[in-house]
């Protein structure tokens, strides 16, 4: 177990099972299964879980000059807003530092005006925007909106560890 994040009974560890079986986080993070198929098996996975069910996770991958990428993560919807996703992010930052890692980098869209609210308020500031990374030519649907916006451009943030 990596952290005991709250009084209750949600708990982050390790996760060594089947990634088969989250792929339903996956896509609730990206809407891309040409990209989850890219990246579903890299790295290291920590999950939040509520007695026996899965109900979050995180995933970390090692980029080179020893900084670290949060690659995926998601709650799933009944436990969102209860402080699981910001206990994930502290447990990978944690686990991040005690490998010796020197800075963690996460992208989103740019349209996700909540995600960028959610990194912003754990210490990521805003790094760089890629125009046009969201698209039929990357798997995405042409023309999606979130909250309105064209999900169009991703914004890579990033936290020195
Ligand atoms: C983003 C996500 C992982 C956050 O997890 P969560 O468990 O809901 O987050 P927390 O409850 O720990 O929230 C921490 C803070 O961020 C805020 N926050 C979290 N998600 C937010 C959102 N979408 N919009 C606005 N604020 C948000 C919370 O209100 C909370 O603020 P508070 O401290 O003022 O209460 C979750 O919303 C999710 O799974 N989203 C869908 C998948 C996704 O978009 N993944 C990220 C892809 S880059």
């Amino acid at each position: 177990m990596i952290a005991d994040v709250t009084t209750n009974r949600i708990l982050i560890r390790q996760y060594d099972g089947d990634r088969e079986d989250l792929r339903p986080l996956f896509r609730e993070a990206d809407d891309s299964e040409e990209q989850i198929d890219v990246y579903i098996l890299s790295g290291v996975i920590l999950v939040a879980t509520d007695g026996a069910a899965i109900i979050g996770h995180l995933q970390l991958i090692d980029l080179p000059d020893n900084e670290v990428e949060l690659k995926s993560m998601a709650v799933l919807e009944p436990w969102r807003g209860t402080g699981v996703g910001r206990a994930l992010v502290e447990a990978a930052l944690h686990h991040s530092r005690r490998l010796g890692r020197l800075r963690m980098l996460v992208a989103t869209a740019t349209a996700d005006v909540g995600n960028l609210r959610f990194y912003q308020r754990l210490g990521f500031r805003m790094l760089r925007v890629e125009r046009d990374a969201f698209g039929p030519h990357t798997g995405y649907a042409d023309e999606v909106l979130i909250d309105g916006i064209p999900l169009r451009d991703r914004v890579w943030l990033d936290q020195a560890l």
